[in-house]
Parts: C-alpha cells; sequence; structure tokens
C-alpha cells in the first residue's frame, strides 16, 4: 500500500482483497472479542471540519481495540486554516502522531496535508471522495459471496463524492458500475475520465433508473444534499425526486440483490423506509463494516505487513 490512502486509486485490485481479508478476521476477532492490539502505544489524529456519527466512532473504536489511542480534533478547536497553515498543522502532527484521518470539504486540502505529513493520512470523506465508506460496502458483498467479478452496481440519486468513490472502485475492481442521476447532477468529469481509462468494464452513466436497476446485484443510494449543500436541498429535492430507491425499483433488481446506503439517510427522499427496513437492506451490516474495514486501513497503513 502507499504511504496515504486519500482515493480507491491509491490502492490495486490485490491491496483491496488484502483488506476485505483483513475486515473479515478483524471482524471475528471483534466477534470473539479476542484481544488484537498491533496498534500499542501508537495515536491516531482525527480532524473533523463537517459533521460525523459512523467515521468518527468506528475510527475512534477501531483505535481503541487495536490497543492504540485517538484523538478527536475537531477545527473549531484547532489552528490549522485558519492561524497556521494546512502544512505547518501537518509537519507538526507528524511529529506526534502515528496517522491522521482528516474529514473536510476541500479534496485539495487533504492532498496538501498528505503532501506535508511523514505518516500516513486517510480520508475519511472530502466533497470529492469517500473512500473508506466504499471500501466498507464493497466488503459487505465480499464477506457474503467471496468474489466481486462481474457483480452489477446501481448507483441511483445525486453524483456526489459516494458515485465518485464508486467509480474509482470501479477503475481498479471487476464490478459493473451504472450510475442513473439526473441532469446536471453527473458523478466528477475528471474522475470518470481518469476511471474509464482503465476500468474492467464500462462504465455508464443514464437518466433510466429502471433501467439501471434492472437484474442489478447490489442497489446504492445516498442523500440528494450532501453536507455543505443544505441551502440547495429544495431545489435538489425536486429534481432528484425520480431518483429514488423505493419497492418499484427493488422489484426490478435481482431477487438477491442487496440494497446499500452509507448513512445517515433521507428516509422518504432518496429511499423509503419500506426498502430500507426491508428483506433486501443491508445497511446497518454495511454501518457495522465500517468499524472492520477501518481496523484493516489501520493497521495495513500502521504497521505494513503485519
Ligand atoms: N457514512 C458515514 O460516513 O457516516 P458519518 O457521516 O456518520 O460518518
Ligand atoms: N454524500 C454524503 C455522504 C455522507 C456520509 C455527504 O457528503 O454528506
Amino acid at each position: 500500500m502507499k504511504k496515504d490512502f486519500l482515493s480507491i486509486r491509491d490502492l490495486s485490485a490485490e491491496d483491496c482483497f488484502v483488506l476485505f481479508n483483513q475486515a473479515e478476521e478483524m471482524k471475528a476477532r471483534t466477534r470473539r472479542r479476542e484481544p488484537y492490539r498491533p496498534l500499542e502505544g501508537r495515536t491516531l489524529g482525527m480532524l473533523f471540519t463537517k459533521r460525523s456519527t459512523r467515521t468518527r466512532v468506528s475510527f475512534e473504536v477501531g483505535m481503541f481495540q487495536l490497543g492504540g489511542h485517538a484523538l478527536f480534533l475537531s477545527a473549531q478547536d484547532i489552528q490549522m486554516g485558519k492561524s497556521e497553515t494546512i502544512s505547518d498543522t501537518a509537519r507538526v502532527l507528524s511529529r506526534f502522531l502515528d496517522a491522521i484521518m482528516i474529514r473536510t470539504f476541500d479534496h485539495a486540502d487533504v492532498q496538501e496535508l498528505s503532501h506535508s505529513a511523514t505518516i500516513p493520512v486517510i480520508n475519511g470523506l472530502t466533497d470529492l471522495l469517500h473512500p473508506c465508506q466504499v471500501m466498507s460496502d464493497l466488503f459487505t458483498w465480499y464477506e457474503v459471496h467471496h468474489s466481486l467479478e462481474g457483480v452489477r452496481i446501481t448507483y441511483i440519486g445525486d453524483g456526489n463524492n459516494m458515485a465518485n468513490s464508486w467509480i474509482n472502485a470501479a477503475a481498479v475492481l471487476p464490478i459493473q458500475l451504472t450510475i442513473a442521476c439526473p441532469a446536471g447532477y453527473e458523478p466528477d468529469a475528471g474522475v470518470l475520465a481518469a476511471a474509464r481509462e482503465v476500468s474492467a468494464h464500462p462504465i455508464r452513466i443514464t437518466q433510466d433508473v429502471h433501467a439501471a436497476a434492472r437484474d442489478t446485484d447490489i442497489l446504492y443510494t445516498d442523500v440528494w444534499a450532501s453536507m455543505g449543500q443544505e441551502e440547495e436541498a429544495a431545489v435538489r429535492r425536486e429534481r432528484m425526486k425520480d431518483y429514488r430507491i423505493d419497492q418499484t425499483v427493488v422489484e426490478l433488481a435481482s431477487p438477491e440483490c442487496m440494497v446499500m446506503h452509507c448513512l445517515p439517510a433521507h428516509r422518504g427522499d432518496e429511499i423509503t423506509d419500506e426498502v430500507i427496513d426491508g428483506p433486501r437492506s443491508v445497511v446497518f451490516e454495511e454501518a457495522e463494516n465500517r468499524l472492520h474495514m477501518q481496523k484493516a486501513i489501520l493497521v495495513s497503513l500502521m504497521r505494513p505487513g503485519v
């Protein structure tokens, strides 16, 4: 693995499968309550300029369970970006910590942090990407089927950081990705063009939700207005109202399909209660898997080879 994990494009297919298998081991150990403390004496700094439940808790609990310590550093409380440059913060934190996880708005800020930090930097979500989430989502399929060959994934809704990360996954892994989104809300053009150059299967972008959902293995959605887009919420709700996973959409998919959502969900908008609480939904397994995948990523970056 590279020093940092900012994007799924930082990983090879082999790196991904190593992480899936490590996450599976982590999950089994956690379930058995078996002590496993390869990060004893090590500290992760967690920088947040956006809200979080799953990312914050899974990294913090993950570090504790691995024998290490996690430090929550809210943007309101530290100097970075206000009275100190990102680069100076990275150089100082590199002398105190063993790794940094950051959630923020501008992806370029994370790249700047990673450039100046001598310790691993993990992207805990930016406006552009959310790689830890998609690795957990892929693991949620992998732990059941132990293969990703040709798996059909249909992402419905806003072409946001989740959609972009799925595109990056399709660049690295042999999955078949279709994204159904309204005009004007397509995923990032640069991420898409770069992925299309190397992906094993065509990456499809369509406005036809029903055609995209037909026979698919994974139905995925996310909020129509992401953190930082609150003021656009009403306009987005109107533009995306036909890009929802409801029971009609689920019935078009494979009878064995998994319905996924990274959460938090806006029930009744991008996904109905019936679907999120229904028999094809794996959203809470997915949320739990954040913990196991985070632990795999933390150990791989902080103790490579262990
Ligand atoms: N899915 C996810 O990253 O959730 P949080 O925003 O709660 O961390
Ligand atoms: N697209 C959402 C994902 C939250 C986990 C956001 O960025 O707010």
